[in-house]
């Protein structure tokens, strides 16, 4: 099992303090036969917390309820970052050739203080029956943690812990109009396609967190860390960088202090 990273708690206190920018920016590679040259692809996707741990809304766990989804105990931690994208989108492809090569990056403005997450990321959403939804699930197991639940309890859900469950969570905590987008038409093309098929427009809201044609497009991608740097930069006259490298697939973490 991996050990808890020694940035963690401090990562996970700055994001807390940052209310107003928990925003991400994301770093693919796209190589050929995407283009033609390895290219780096950038753009701002939504902290959606460290996989599986998710500040639920109320009405997502009324939704979660009603629906008779129910909720996954939480038993499990990890320093994975987790956020929703649409499979449609051109960061899924580029991850899933380029072996899933990342960086994430955050300037949490109200801390001064900037973390550059690298590791890899792979997506989970999609039918279990498939080899790659399998080997990425795998993967994420092989970074959770157990929580020590004999002062917490058994982590009060409904019955066992499951993967479909988890991904339902992650749809069921965005507004009926966040899930609505992914029914939008398929993102990136011109708009002056149509598209073929009628039930993707703009606009969309959704209840049914099952809906089908919503539910094929939501994927959650999940980025396991292998090198994690923070740049504090609060004291102009020492700015303190400090980086650190997991060592045996996250058994352990080496710390260095380096020049800013
Ligand atoms: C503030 C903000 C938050 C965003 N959050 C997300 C997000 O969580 N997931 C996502 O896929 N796209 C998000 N986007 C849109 C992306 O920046 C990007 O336009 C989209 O994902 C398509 O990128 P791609 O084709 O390179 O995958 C967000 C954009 C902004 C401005």
């Amino acid at each position: 099992m991996p050990k808890p990273a020694p940035y963690l708690p401090l990562l996970t206190t700055h994001l807390t303090s940052s209310p107003t920018s928990t925003s991400i920016t994301l770093t693919t590679l796209s190589t050929p036969p995407l283009s033609k040259t390895p290219l780096p692809r950038s753009r701002t996707v939504e902290f959606r917390g460290f996989f599986p741990t998710l500040n639920l809304h109320s009405s997502a766990i009324q939704s979660l309820k009603d629906q008779h989804i129910g909720l996954n105990p939480d038993i499990y931690e990890s320093e994975m970052i987790a956020l929703t994208t649409d499979k449609r989108m051109e960061k899924v492809q580029e991850l899933e050739s380029s072996g899933g090569v990342v960086e994430a990056v955050f300037w949490l403005r109200e801390v001064g203080n900037q973390w550059r997450v690298r590791g890899k990321g792979v997506i989970i959403g999609d039918d279990i029956q498939g080899e790659k939804e399998r080997e990425a699930r795998g993967f994420v197991e092989r970074g959770l943690r157990r929580k020590d639940t004999t002062t917490t309890g058994d982590g009060d859900g409904d019955g066992e812990w499951n993967w479909d469950r988890q991904v339902d969570m992650y749809f069921a905590n965005h507004s009926p109009g966040m899930r609505g987008s992914f029914k939008n038409p398929p993102p990136g093309t011109p708009r002056s396609q149509q598209p073929e098929n009628p039930e993707l427009k703009l606009g969309q809201k959704v209840e049914d967190l099952k809906d089908k044609v919503a539910r094929e497009n939501f994927r959650v991608v999940v980025i396991r860390p292998e090198e994690v740097e923070r740049l504090d930069i609060n004291d102009p006259s020492n700015p303190i960088r400090t980086r650190w490298t997991a060592v045996r697939d996250g058994e352990e973490w080496e710390e260095v202090d380096l020049w800013p």
